[in-house]
């Protein structure tokens, strides 16, 4: 048995349609029949799935309750310790960048700052990285408002289309990183269910 972890929400629908792709069928979590139910199985085969948030999925991978997942490469970036990222899905596509007000750019001029973010580790590594020494303030959601209100010089988010920023009067400063979804795997399960891993991951990268 495998039990696949996969994050609710934004990448679930493309991750599902590359699940049936790959021929496994997963009408148990077509809308129609869904309901509220997290628990799921790939009919016809020893595969579970479970609807979990991005962060939960990495704590479930982790701690070996599921031997792989679906997940951000953000969230990955952001909380993952122990696990192997085996496949990019090469969908969720989007970047990691420092933005802030237009024409404000600090990073060739920089004097102390406080920058928001809902992942702090993110953007403490790429600040230690330059050797800068910045406040860093943890937000929820809707980052883009810190700078607004004035209480950050600048966020680290996910842009995709850029329109959340540029309605918001913001500019990127510098690209942190890409990111899209990626299939991880529990690094025990790897060794202990070789076989049943290995296929599943075969069947996923030639439809990728
Ligand atoms: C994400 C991200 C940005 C926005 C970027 O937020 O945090 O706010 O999408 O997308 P864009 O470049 O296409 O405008 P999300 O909608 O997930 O909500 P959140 O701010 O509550 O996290």
């Amino acid at each position: 048995m495998i039990r696949l972890a996969l994050t609710k929400g934004r990448i679930e629908e493309k991750a599902i349609e590359i699940l049936t792709k790959a021929g496994y069928d997963c009408s148990e979590l077509a809308e129609e029949n869904k309901g509220r139910k997290l628990f799921f199985k790939i009919l016809n085969t020893d595969i579970e799935i479970v609807l979990a948030k991005a962060n939960d999925v990495i704590t479930y991978i982790e701690h070996g309750v599921c031997d792989a997942g679906i997940v951000g490469a953000d969230t990955i970036m952001e909380n993952a310790k122990s696990l192997y990222e085996i496949l990019d899905l090469k969908f969720g596509k989007c970047k990691f960048s420092l933005a802030g007000p237009v024409g404000q750019n600090f990073i060739n001029n920089y004097t102390h700052k406080i920058v928001a973010s809902k992942y702090p580790n993110v953007t403490k590594e790429y600040f230690n990285q330059r050797n800068m020494d910045v406040e860093i303030v943890k937000i929820d959601g809707s980052v883009e408002l810190a700078p607004l209100l004035g209480l950050a010089d600048a966020i680290v988010d996910l842009v995709e289309t850029g329109a959340t920023l540029k309605a918001n009067g913001l500019e990127i400063y510098d690209d942190i990183a890409q990111i899209s979804a990626r299939l991880a795997v529990n690094i025990a399960s790897i060794k202990l269910k070789k076989r049943e891993i290995d296929e599943f991951i075969k069947n996923i990268s030639e439809v990728i």
